[in-house]
């Protein structure tokens, strides 16, 4: 059977396809290969309209001279752009593992019942869009909640709630840590890769908090090794020291094994490994 072709989506009106183009022209500037530049650029026009629409995706197409099936399968696949339009601050709950056991199902449930919408859903008022969302590498602070992909830490029902009901009322709101609240659009025209002049944004998201920069400072051996604590036992072999990088580890430290070996000894039952037991005989 024939299918009926599709319509295409309808263009941009000439204004806005005018100041677009320039846009988009600087963006696929930056990579080898235009194609390249398609996720900035679906966050360029998601930053004109609130949402990834059929008339951005042919613009996306028609600069990067792909079809507009290959745009929507990218488009359709990354949870960041948005199909549907979206209020001016996306709320996303934490409610991944330890999020969610640390609150964070308490908080969208309670935040569903507050704002009286479901998960992806707006408020009456175009201001708020909840949703719940993976892990964003923030657990240090669970149960987080984001707002437009800044961070509010450490969060609670109550708080949760005072938060939304701020961004409503349009009160001033800053994130926990990182830049200063703006809109989805405005953060949309951001991750498309411009400059982001919002004061202070820049020496905000200059470096982590504390809790996620100790790791760091432990790599670089500029901050003290950590030790184990034995509450329920007598201080042990474990109680030395983890040993700083290039050193080398105890062999009784229980982290021993998680160095990184230089051969396939790490893995006693690699096919590669040299000392791999024979055949039925038992590995201790
Ligand atoms: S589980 Fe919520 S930030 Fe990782």
């Amino acid at each position: 059977m024939l299918g009926i072709p599709a319509m295409p989506a309808p263009d941009y009106p000439a204004d806005v396809r005018e100041r677009l183009e320039p846009d988009a022209r600087e963006i696929i500037a930056r990579y080898p290969n235009s194609r390249s530049a398609l996720l900035p650029l679906l966050h360029l026009v998601q930053s004109e309209e609130g949402h990834v629409t059929p008339t951005g995706q042919r613009f996306c197409a028609e600069m990067l001279d792909l079809t507009t099936a290959e745009v929507n399968a990218v488009a359709t696949f990354y949870s960041m752009y948005r199909r549907k339009p979206s209020g001016d601050y996306q709320v996303g709950v934490c409610t991944n593992t330890l999020c969610a056991v640390m609150g964070g199902d308490a908080i969208f449930d309670d935040l569903k019942q507050h704002l009286g919408v479901g998960n992806n859903e707006t408020t009456e008022d175009g201001k708020v869009t909840l949703e719940h969302i993976e892990c964003n590498a923030a657990c240090d602070y669970a149960p987080v909640v984001m707002v437009n992909w800044e961070f509010f830490d450490n969060q609670t029902p109550e708080s949760a709630r005072r938060l939304v009901d701020d961004l409503r009322a349009g009160r001033e709101v800053l994130p926990t840590r990182g830049a200063p609240m703006c809109t989805f659009k405005e953060t949309a025209r951001i991750l498309a890769g411009f400059p982001d002049q919002r004061p202070g944004a820049v020496e905000a998201t200059g470096g982590g908090g504390e809790p996620s920069i100790a790791g760091l400072r432990l790599a670089r051996g500029e901050a003290p090794a950590g030790r184990l604590a034995h509450p329920r036992g007598p201080a042990g072999p474990a109680d030395q020291p983890m040993p700083l990088p290039g050193e080398e580890a105890p062999q009784s430290h229980p982290s021993s094994h998680d160095l990184p070996q230089s051969t396939s000894a790490s893995d006693p039952a690699s096919e590669a490994n040299p000392v791999r037991p024979e055949s039925g005989e038992e590995s201790e």
